[in-house]
Parts: structure tokens; C-alpha cells; sequence
């Protein structure tokens, strides 16, 4: 068996599950680089944890139904997604897929620099 082609992943866990209860959010770090988890009733995602508009920390914002809301100029952002719903905010965050192992957080990332927007 020969593995396919495509980029190198890793696995990193990043969190235990119980440390991020459906409705609330937490900013982790990995090689230095913010990555916000967001719990939305129990389905757990991850995405760039700074704005991709200005350097600005997204765990300082809001959850808003199914989006998350920057709190410097109110971008609101699909945390499904990461699409940009309103201005001024173009690009969209970055997500990353999220595995919950054993109670853990696990994060796909590729090797190497986390992948940001901004
Ligand atoms: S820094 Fe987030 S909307 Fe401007």
C-alpha cells in the first residue's frame, strides 16, 4: 500500500473536551499560532483565533447563533465555515478539521506553519 499524494498532516491535541461546554469558546496555541475552538451545541469546530481583518483576538468577541462576532469591528464569521458575513472583514478564517478522541480535542493540521488568513 502506497499513501496517495497530497500534503503532510499531523494530529495535535490541543484540549480536553470538558474545558470548552456547548455555548462557550477557548483560544489555544500551537507553534505560537492562536487557534480558537468554539463549542455550538456539543459539535466542536476550530478556526484562526485572530480576526482575518486586523490582529485581533477572536476569544475577546461573541458567539451569535452560528457565527462569532469580532468585537473591534463587529465582523461576524460562520464558525462552520469561516466565511466573512459582514464588512469590513473580507478574507475568511481558516478552519481546521476537529476530531474529539478519548475526551481530547485533536486538530488536523498540516506540517509545518498553522494556515492563516489575514
Ligand atoms: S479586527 Fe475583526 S473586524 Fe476588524
Amino acid at each position: 500500500m502506497t499513501a496517495g499524494p497530497g500534503p503532510a498532516t499531523r494530529h495535535v491535541p490541543v484540549a480536553h473536551a470538558g474545558e470548552v461546554p456547548p455555548g462557550t469558546m477557548l483560544m489555544v496555541q500551537v507553534d505560537g499560532t492562536n487557534i480558537l475552538l468554539v463549542n455550538l451545541e456539543g459539535v466542536i469546530r476550530a478556526m484562526q483565533g485572530t480576526c482575518s481583518h486586523e490582529y485581533f483576538e477572536l476569544d475577546k468577541g461573541f458567539i451569535t447563533g452560528d457565527s462569532i462576532t469580532c468585537a473591534l469591528h463587529m465582523s461576524r464569521f460562520d464558525v462552520a465555515s469561516g466565511e466573512a458575513l459582514d464588512p469590513p472583514a473580507e478574507l475568511p478564517l481558516r478552519t481546521y478539521p476537529v476530531t474529539v478522541v478519548d475526551g481530547r480535542i485533536v486538530l488536523e493540521l498540516p506540517e509545518g506553519q498553522v494556515p492563516v488568513n489575514e
